[in-house]
């Protein structure tokens, strides 16, 4: 007869075996790890502290009484991340297809409730066909439980979603609705309604991968932010990606120690701009030299790449880096670019993590197809985010910084604190081509005049005195000396204190 405390043993383990040895065996087949596995990845060692273990579904209909998994198919806890406090929750595909119960999203949302008041991420890892479909409206229920979670924890705690498996219907909204998503190549998948549903509604033929694959939505929707090779690449990268998060919006950023000189000198960032205004050059150069040990945690790197964003540090402490990049469509702001950057400033500003902008823009995409699709609502996005934030912000312009977007990319006038320019720095309205072509159109025609008057205004404007002599730039640096300048400003804004005027929340350009 085993012993009581044997018998806990055993029902442990017959928990921790979810959908049994078959479906775990199919889960590997498919070359994704278990619920269980993928915790031991993304936790610290033996720090994983599971509740409710025992927990099983309440559904009666079709058969379900005769069919109690315990944990019903999610695996729910808390543990540390380089020994940093997560809760998580893991979606087991093992028990019922990780689908979610009254239960389930019970467990889910218990969770959510202890990261919010003790203030600590939530990390999710998801792997679920949706609502549980035997339990009706029960898991709807239980769905819109954890979607108005998702929404009281954001900008509370940082949430981040790892898709790692087929994921439909809530499986994909509650995600949605966190700070960051990644997914797996090949193997995870987000959309509303599967193909099937698909085929039935518009008689569209179209495979799970191209509906919703890692690549559907980290390049052409931006519904994901990063794709890894497999689930393990997924885990590690989550780990490193939580060390440069706060736990909270009142824990100030993490710090962590560097031996990186503060005051390091780049002279290669000398002869970064070429000599050409025409000629591109990769930004992320730039941004590598400038943050501790070139360490750049991008964030949608295949999504709009016109902009880049991500997280970096000086100094140790975390920053946020939003930079045109020149290589792709010449940096330009479009709709996309515009909304990604948006996201990204808010989650800086919701956080307290400082942004740093790079500046080298020649102004907003024109086109019918940018006007037509809303660039003047998407283009405010970001216009919007940059004004509202009151964290520390400095920008340095490299380059261009043409017309609206000189405005939008956290200038002076949108209460950037420390203003920086290359002496490369053209700042005007526009370039100088298009610019007098359109102020002396009379003498369009004569091309030497044109010339003249080209030079003239490139003379004029293509530098950045005009912008220092209005205070507009507060100084004019030495681009080796780009971190030293970065990382005294952030020192000295360290106690930035900023506070918007009151109100029940802004209603920025959705
Ligand atoms: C109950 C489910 C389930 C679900 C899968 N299973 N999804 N059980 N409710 N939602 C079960 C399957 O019956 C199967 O059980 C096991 O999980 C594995 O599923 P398979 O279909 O064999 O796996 P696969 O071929 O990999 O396909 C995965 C899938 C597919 C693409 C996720 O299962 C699927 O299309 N499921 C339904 C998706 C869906 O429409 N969900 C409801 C969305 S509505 P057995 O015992 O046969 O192995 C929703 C509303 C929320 O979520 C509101 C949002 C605003």
């Amino acid at each position: 007869m085993p012993t009581t405390l044997e018998k806990l043993d055993q029902r442990r383990a017959e928990a921790r075996l979810g959908g049994g040895q078959k479906r775990i065996d199919a889960q590997h087949a498919k070359g994704r790890l278990t619920a269980r596995e993928r915790l031991e990845i993304l936790l610290d060692e033996g720090s994983f502290e599971e509740l409710d273990m025992f927990v099983e579904h309440n559904c009666i209909d079709f058969g379900m009484d005769a069919s109690h998994i315990p944990g019903d198919g999610v695996v729910t806890g808390s543990g540390t991340v380089n020994g940093r406090l997560v809760f998580v929750f893991s979606q087991d595909f093992t028990v019922f297809g990780g689908s979610l119960s009254e239960r389930h999203a019970q467990k889910i949302c218990k969770i959510m409730d202890m990261a919010l008041k003790v203030g600590a991420p939530v990390i999710g890892l998801n792997d679920s066909g949706g609502a549980r479909i035997q339990e009706g409206v029960a898991s709807l229920g239980g769905y819109a439980e954890v979607f108005q979670r998702n929404v009281l924890a954001s900008g509370v705690v940082p949430q981040l979603s790892l898709i790692m498996g087929p994921c439909a219907g809530g499986a994909v909204y509650s995600p949605a609705m966190t700070d960051f998503i990644f997914m797996v190549k090949d193997s995870s998948y987000m959309f509303v309604t599967g193909p099937d549903v698909v085929k039935t509604v518009t008689n569209e033929v179209v495979s799970q991968e191209d509906l919703g694959g890692a690549s559907a939505h980290t390049v052409k929707s931006g519904v994901a932010d990063v794709a890894f090779e497999n689930d393990v690449e997924a885990l590690l990268a989550a780990r490193d990606f939580i060390d440069f998060l706060p736990e909270s919006n009142r824990s100030g950023v993490p710090e962590r120690p560097t031996d990186d000189p503060w005051d390091r000198q780049e002279p290669s960032l000398d002869t970064l701009i070429p000599a050409s205004a025409n000629i591109p050059y990769d930004m992320h150069e730039l941004i590598q030299k400038t943050v501790d040990e070139g360490d750049f945690f991008e964030i949608q790197p295949a999504y709009a790449a016109n902009i880049i964003t991500g997280f970096g540090r000086i100094e140790g402490r975390t920053v946020g880096i939003v930079a045109n990049q020149p290589m792709v469509l010449a940096g330009v702001l479009d709709i996309a670019s515009s909304r990604k950057a948006a996201r990204f400033v808010r989650f800086c500003d919701a956080f307290e993590i400082p942004i740093v902008t790079f500046v080298d823009v020649p102004g907003f995409l024109p086109g019918t197809a940018q006007e037509h699709n809303g660039i003047i609502k998407h283009g405010a996005k970001l216009l919007f985010a940059y004004a509202e934030a009151t964290v520390p912000k400095i920008t340095v312009i490299t380059r261009k910084a043409y017309g609206g977007a000189y405005d939008v990319m956290a200038s002076k006038h949108l209460r950037g604190d420390l203003n920086y320019a290359w002496p490369t720095a053209e700042i005007a309205v526009m370039g100088a081509k298009g610019a007098v072509e359109i102020i002396f159109r009379q003498e369009a025609k004569d091309p030497e005049k044109l010339a003249a008057r080209t030079a003239e205004y490139e003379a004029r404007f293509a530098n950045p005195f005009v912008a220092a002599s209005k205070g507009f730039i507060d100084e004019i640096i030495m681009p080796h000396s780009t971190r030293r300048r970065v990382a005294l400003g952030l020192r000295k804004l360290r106690n930035k204190q900023l506070e918007n005027p009151w109100k029940k929340h802004d209603n920025i350009p959705l």
